[in-house]
């Protein structure tokens, strides 16, 4: 029986594959952010004489690789803090960790599913942190730094995409987004703008926005005030020598908020958005499904939550035609999220003159 390790660093994952004995099955291999496609087919058949692991291991500050190895029916864990060693402040523990940590304590870990995405398990600590961040909620809101959504009395919607840029999917929806001449904004992860700049060069030269979503898509709760500053500004830096900005607007992984990150928001950096519509396209319920959550949901201010990475993102694809058409009947145009969220600045200031 054999049991991988998924670790996540400044330029890519390193995944380690041992033995029943904890012995090295394979040699230890490092991908890149372009790369995640392979390895999950790797994964699936790591050599002639290998079994495809009985557990693939993962921390819970790496969210980028789940969604594309349960998809393809592979037996994912998560590992969280309390059964780790202590992590460094930017990267996860070894690979050969993770997959010993399997080998010898499976029970101590959360099997993932494609359905219940990758925080299943968290629900306390996701909801805790939540309630613990209303001050700093309601600081961030009166400092026009927190959005749901915009202006619901101006006819503007803001289409986001989460956890690229994407080998596979970013460009696909990007050629879709051209057909329609509509534009949209690309909440990035650091990993992938680091490893694949080109693409968010596209993204940038057609005219869409881009949002900051953290470098490896972590579980908030986890992280310590200095982890959080480091995967934002980690990530900052990926996008300035990729395109020579810096995202004015960050959205929390899993929409999480905890009172240590809003704290690191308060004195500076991007302003929050969330959503207010979620198309719930990564659990994969069908392209028609996903076009009608949206289009049911969707009106004025909306800001509509999509992705085109971090997992098998063909549904989304598949969806995104009928999205747009159904909200261009309704005379609904499509702008940036910051150019949503400043108009709701505008809305607000008003609001506090008249009182
Ligand atoms: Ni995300």
């Amino acid at each position: 029986m054999l049991y991988a390790g998924i670790a996540w660093s400044v330029d890519g994952y390193d995944v380690e594959v041992i033995d029943a004995d904890g012995n090295r099955a394979t040699a230890p291999t490092h991908w890149d952010a372009a790369r995640v496609p392979e390895l999950t087919a790797w994964l699936a058949a790591p050599g002639p004489a290998l079994e495809p692991p009985h557990a693939i291991v993962l921390e819970s500050t790496n969210g980028l690789v789940d969604g594309l190895l349960t998809a393809a029916g592979l037996p994912v864990y998560r590992a969280d803090p309390w059964v780790l060693p202590q992590r460094p402040d930017f990267g996860s523990v070894p690979a050969l960790t993770l997959a010993e940590r399997a080998r010898t304590g499976l029970a101590s870990l959360s099997a993932l599913t494609a359905e219940g995405g990758g925080q299943s398990g968290r629900d306390d600590d996701y909801h805790g942190g939540i309630r613990r961040s209303a001050p700093y909620e309601e600081e961030l809101t009166r400092a026009g730094r927190y959005f749901r959504h915009g202006p619901r009395d101006r006819p503007e919607i803001a289409l986001t995409f989460d956890d690229g840029p994407d080998p596979v999917y970013t460009g696909q929806v990007l050629d879709i987004l051209a057909r329609y001449g509509v534009r949209a904004t690309f909440f990035c992860v650091g990993l992938h703008v680091h490893t694949l700049p080109d693409l968010v060069r596209r993204i940038v030269d057609a005219g869409h926005s881009l949002g900051n979503h953290t470098w490896s898509h972590p579980f908030l709760p986890d992280l310590t005030p200095r982890q959080f500053r480091l995967q934002l500004e980690r990530t900052e830096e990926a996008f300035d020598r990729a395109v020579g900005r810096i995202p004015a607007v960050f959205r929390p992984p899993y929409g999480a908020r905890t009172p240590e990150a809003l704290g690191e928001l308060l004195t500076g950096g991007p302003a929050l958005a969330l959503w207010d519509v979620d198309s719930w396209d990564w659990a994969r319920p069908g392209p028609e499904r996903i076009a009608r959550t949206v289009l049911d949901h969707a009106g004025p201010g909306s800001l509509i939550l999509m992705h085109d990475g971090g997992g098998d993102r063909r549904q989304s694809v598949a969806a995104l035609p009928a999205v747009i058409e159904g909200l261009l009947e309704r005379d609904l145009r499509f702008v940036a999220a910051d150019a949503l969220m400043a108009g709701a600045r505008t809305e607000g200031a008003g609001t506090h003159r008249g009182e």
